[in-house]
């Protein structure tokens, strides 16, 4: 199937997907076998073993790949440049085996939690990574630092998480084109409906799959696309010799999943757009970040960046600071009923969450408070239940 003139919610459904040849089965089949029959030593259908190829992950791979726009045909690649893996942290820890042994890396100063304990708890020391966390969202402190430090990789989140800061990835993957850095952007908050880093000129896109494209808080996967066939190449080689693959069961799950995310993202981008310009005005709010609203530094790089159907969209997740410190948003977070107190984020139900006492506490405390991970930050992924039960649900909770 020609790909290039088909709408983002229709590949959704069809990207990368064929029905099966023996049955006509519309959703590909869960296969579980850990081993295929050879005819003869070495003659095989192009499937030995699970780990190495597996077609239910790679019907999910292909789906990724195409909503990434990697460009890689299945003749060359068999999942197109996109690669499943057993989770997020995963995907990340397999991607950071690119680098070679003390190699000079730059790091987005505001990442996911469990991605700056890898690179500093785990990769400064295994793997030597001399690690430089810069504010990527400042163009001239980004060029500045790519040139100074000349880095093999850079590696950064748009929106951040958690303080939505919004980076202009074709600036910066022009910057680390000019030094021969890869660009790896974990594109999970935006997912491929809004942004795909590929098209701006990033090497390589990184989701926690958990997220957006599972969409459904079931199941822990994590993906790596990119659109250079050395790279997939390379990337493919590693999945196997790690070993940090997603099961057949999981990948069932995420391909579904990935099936709905055009019109989940459009509710999801809708309801928080509402839910951030309420909070913006309630006085128990001191500040709101949104990157769809006028006071985010950032806005006019978002506006330019991130788009649904052609219009602006930013996604679900909104970070709001509350007056009262860490007892108002203590009683906050357990008044609330619609939105669960838990880690992780978009899913169709709405979650919230405290990020310096939850999925942050691994950042140092110093770097927590430069970065304004105070105590009265709370985050919000916006479900898609409807907008109006939502609010009242905030409104109860703060008042
Ligand atoms: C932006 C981002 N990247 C990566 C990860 C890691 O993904 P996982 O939890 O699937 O390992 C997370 C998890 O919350 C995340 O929010």
């Amino acid at each position: 199937m020609s790909h290039s003139k088909l709408h983002p919610s229709t590949l959704c459904i069809h990207g990368g997907q064929s029905n099966c040849e023996v049955t006509g089965a519309v959703m590909p089949p869960i296969y579980t076998s850990s081993t295929y029959a050879q005819e003869s030593p070495g003659v095989h259908k192009g499937f030995e073993y699970s780990r190495s190829h597996n077609a239910t992950r790679y019907a999910f791979e292909r789906a990724i790949a195409i909503l990434e726009g990697t460009g890689i045909a299945q003749e060359q690649d068999p999942s197109m440049g996109g690669l499943a893996f057993s989770s997020g942290l995963a995907a990340s820890a397999t991607c950071l085996e690119l680098l070679e042994k003390g190699s000079c890396f730059i790091c987005m100063d505001d990442v996911y939690g469990g991605t700056n304990r890898l690179l500093n708890q785990v990769r400064a020391t295994t793997q030597g990574l001399d690690i430089e966390f810069v504010n990527l969202s400042d163009p001239s402190r980004a060029a500045e630092a790519i040139r100074s430090h000349k880095p093999a990789m850079i590696w950064l989140e748009t929106p951040s998480n958690p303080t939505l800061k919004i980076v202009d990835i074709a600036a910066v993957a022009a910057e680390a084109a000019k030094v021969g850095a890869l660009t790896v952007v974990d594109n999970t908050f935006a997912t491929p409906m809004l942004q795909q880093p590929l098209q701006l000129g990033a090497d390589i896109v990184v989701h926690s799959g958990t997220k957006y494209i599972g969409g459904h808080s079931d199941v822990v996967c994590g993906v790596l696309a990119t659109n250079k066939l050395e790279l997939a190449q390379r990337l493919r080689f590693l999945q196997n010799a790690v070993g940090s693959i997603l099961g057949p069961f999981d990948s069932y799950l995420a391909l579904r999943g990935t099936k709905t995310l055009a019109v989940r993202m459009r509710q999801h981008c809708e309801s928080a757009m509402k839910i951030a310009r309420w909070l913006e005005d309630h006085p128990s709010v001191s500040k709101v970040i949104y990157p769809g609203l006028d006071s985010h530094p950032q806005h006019d790089v978002a506006t330019r960046q991130m788009s649904l159907d052609g219009n602006p969209a930013y996604g679900g997740m909104i970070t709001a600071i509350l007056e009262g410190g860490i007892d108002r948003s203590r009683r906050f977070l357990e008044q609330v009923n619609l939105f669960t107190l838990a880690e992780s984020l978009g899913g169709v139900e709405s979650l919230i969450e405290h990020p310096a006492i939850m999925t942050h506490a691994s950042v140092p405390e110093a770097a927590r408070a430069e970065l304004g991970i105070d105590d009265g930050l709370v985050r919000l992924s916006v479900g898609i239940e409807q907008t109006d039960d939502l609010i009242d649900d905030l409104s109860q909770a703060l008042n």
